[in-house]
């Protein structure tokens, strides 16, 4: 894949000549382009903002200086075409981060590893003239893209956060592709075939009827967090590692790991719960036990109501997951 990186701040980027994705540069899986965004001003001062029409705060990114630096990275003769239905697109893509744009999440990453060319165009200041994301939507696949609900000074580190995201998804640059599946929010990993059959616990008795959901969607960890970890010593400072995680028993670590998985998301995001229990496939019979097992009958619902008593979730959760 290559990705494109357009700011006035180059040396910001400096991070990812470092660890996994350093590495998968370097290999030639990721090619890195950052290009300063002045090398497009033509003025003796290189200007790349000017003063808001209809006032205001702030300056605004001037819309010349963009429209070339994006003529030059994606000529728009190179930019084609929509995917026949059913392939991924492989056009050039630009992502704008702003936190005025769509959320990001691990779904996004996934999607935008089928993309043969990512261009990113790191605003400062009040952000871009938006008649230069109309016309590059004209020519191109446009996202404006928020990683999460607070204000940056400019897009660069959300940029960071993003091809992170997006980089360990690719093909060979995480080692182990398994961990990507079993990650908060996993299951998203590219060209990921059908997980195996759940382990440790039944599912929902027949889940054909429900309308054939694929076999990875309730035994990926696909929307919940992940629970806690351990490694040696087995005992530290008086405290033991889980007698189950010794056992050997896999199904029963399994079944441990999804417990402990469901307890921490129903503690720091209720809100997946709830957008969880919407899903007939994605909480079984015995998840719904285990979280009636916690306390939290109620709550988030329990082993005899199971969905239908998640709309007793606090408000704000509900909000949230929609
Ligand atoms: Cl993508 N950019 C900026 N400037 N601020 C943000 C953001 C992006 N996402 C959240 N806040």
């Amino acid at each position: 894949m290559r990705i494109d990186i357009v700011t006035i701040f180059p040396e910001y980027f400096g991070p990812l000549s470092v660890s996994l994705i350093g590495k998968a540069a370097a290999r030639g899986d990721i090619e890195f382009y950052v290009h300063d965004l002045r090398q497009w001003a033509h003025d003796p001062h290189r200007t790349v903002d000017d003063t808001p029409f209809g006032g205001g705060p702030g300056m605004v990114m001037k819309p010349e200086v963009w429209g070339e630096a994006l003529d030059e990275i994606a000529p728009p003769d190179r930019t084609g075409n929509g995917p026949e239905p059913g392939q991924p697109d492989r056009r050039p893509r630009l992502i704008v981060p702003t936190p005025s744009g769509v959320p990001f999440n691990q779904a996004s990453a996934a999607r935008y590893t089928q993309s043969g060319q990512l261009i990113f165009a790191c605003g400062r200041y009040e952000g871009i003239d938006t008649r230069f994301i109309d016309e590059a939507r004209s020519r191109m696949p446009v996202d404006e893209v928020s990683i999460g609900d607070y204000v940056l000074a400019g897009g660069e580190a959300a940029v960071l956060v993003m091809v992170e995201a997006i980089s360990r998804l690719l093909p060979g640059v995480l080692g182990n592709q398994r961990s990507a599946r079993d990650d908060s929010f996993g299951g998203h990993a590219a060209g990921d075939g059908p997980a195996p059959e759940p382990p440790g616990g039944p599912l929902l008795p027949n889940l054909d009827v429900l309308g054939g959901m694929p076999g990875d969607v309730a035994d990926s960890m696909a929307g919940l967090l992940e629970g806690p970890v351990y490694t040696r010593p087995r005992v530290w400072r008086g405290r033991e590692v889980p007698d189950v995680l010794l056992s050997g028993d896999h199904a029963a670590i399994a079944r441990w790991r999804r417990d402990a998985a469901l307890l921490r998301t129903a503690a720091n995001r209720p809100d997946l719960i709830f957008r969880a229990a919407a899903d007939p496939a994605a909480l079984s019979r015995r998840d719904w036990q285990v979280l009636s097992a916690m306390g939290l009958s109620g709550v988030v619902g329990s082993a005899e109501s199971g969905p239908e008593e998640a709309a007793r979730l606090p408000a704000w959760s509900r909000d949230m997951a929609h």
